[in-house]
């Protein structure tokens, strides 16, 4: 088996196949004074398994270009197999049409790649359970769920007083996930709503109770705005401390910025995405997919 790495998570890349006891198989990548890519694998493939990782974070489109080409290159020079290791799945969001004259994004990258030649897929938290299913090649779908528990058992966050609170009501099945996983812990849901021309988002009602202690699940903080918008309403509603979980750490625009004002313990991302140090704050804490990842594949190595 050989794993190359994208360039938008070297660092996570590196540290499965650390735990493969394997090294990353080297790989070019340039880009043109225009903006065009080139990818050139610098070691033959030839009947190899393959392992490509790469999430396609911020800037999503040019990391997708970029995984297009080096799954292209793998097929073009002989690999046997190619499995895409997409630890964040751009274009998650846009699953279906939510307005007439929409293009249902994530089915046309995902198309892409099926058509270029991906034999396997892993991810992490998508967005919908739905969204395995606009796969056609056969998908693993991974959660940063356990690693959360473990920390909430760790610190010992689960008494009478606490509920877990998703900040969207797409989020609800999650919550009951990680309840079920923490042995039945009392869940809340927040009713928000996105303006779909500007993007600002208000959170209008709680379902569930308000307790002392909230931890919020999420799958991604983006701008930043949900996690906020929840703090801040369940603050008002008399909570006194509150805990936030989340597996990717897109961080777009002034996230970083909104999220070191806001009033939690911690925050807890994943490295599904790279975290760059200047988006980093006080309470953020980057725990590591990689051991999950590096365990799909311990069987092959
Ligand atoms: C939305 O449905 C997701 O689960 C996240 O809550 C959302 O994408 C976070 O976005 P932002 O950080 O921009 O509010």
């Amino acid at each position: 088996m050989k794993i190359f790495s994208g360039a938008s998570n070297k660092p996570l890349a590196e540290k499965v196949a650390k735990l493969l006891n394997m090294s990353l198989s080297p790989i070019e990548h340039h880009t043109f004074p225009d903006g065009e890519q080139r990818v050139r694998l610098e070691e033959g493939v030839v009947g190899e398994d393959t392992v490509v990782i790469q999430p396609t974070g911020i800037p999503i489109d040019i990391n997708y270009i970029e995984l297009f080409f080096t799954i292209d290159a793998l097929k073009r020079s002989g690999a046997k197999s190619v499995t895409v290791v997409i630890p964040y799945l751009g274009y998650e969001r846009q699953d279906h049409v939510f307005r007439s004259g929409e293009a249902r994004s994530l089915e046309v990258v995902i198309r892409t790649m099926e058509n270029i030649g991906v034999d396997k897929f892993i991810a992490f938290d998508l967005h919908s359970i739905k969204t395995v299913e606009i796969f056609k090649e056969p998908i693993t779908h991974l959660s940063a769920l356990s690693l959360f528990a473990n920390i909430i058992k760790d610190k010992q966050l689960i008494d009478a007083e606490t509920v877990l609170v998703s900040p969207d009501m797409g989020g609800v099945r999650r919550v009951r996930m990680l309840s079920d996983m923490l042995r039945t812990v009392s869940v809340a849901s927040i009713e928000k709503n996105r303006d779909l021309e500007t993007g600002k988002i208000t959170a209008s009602v709680i379902h569930g109770n308000v307790m002392r202690r909230a931890i919020i699940i999420d799958d991604m903080i983006s701008s930043g705005q949900t996690i906020a918008q929840a703090v801040t309403m369940l603050r008002e509603r008399g909570t006194k401390e509150v805990w936030v979980f989340a597996t990717h750490a897109v961080f777009s625009q002034n996230a970083s910025t909104l999220l070191e004002k806001v009033e939690v313990e911690k925050i807890y991302v994943t490295d599904t995405l790279i975290v760059p140090e200047n988006k980093r704050f006080r309470n953020l804490e980057i725990l590591s997919v990689a051991d999950m990842i590096a365990e799909q594949f311990k069987v092959q190595s």
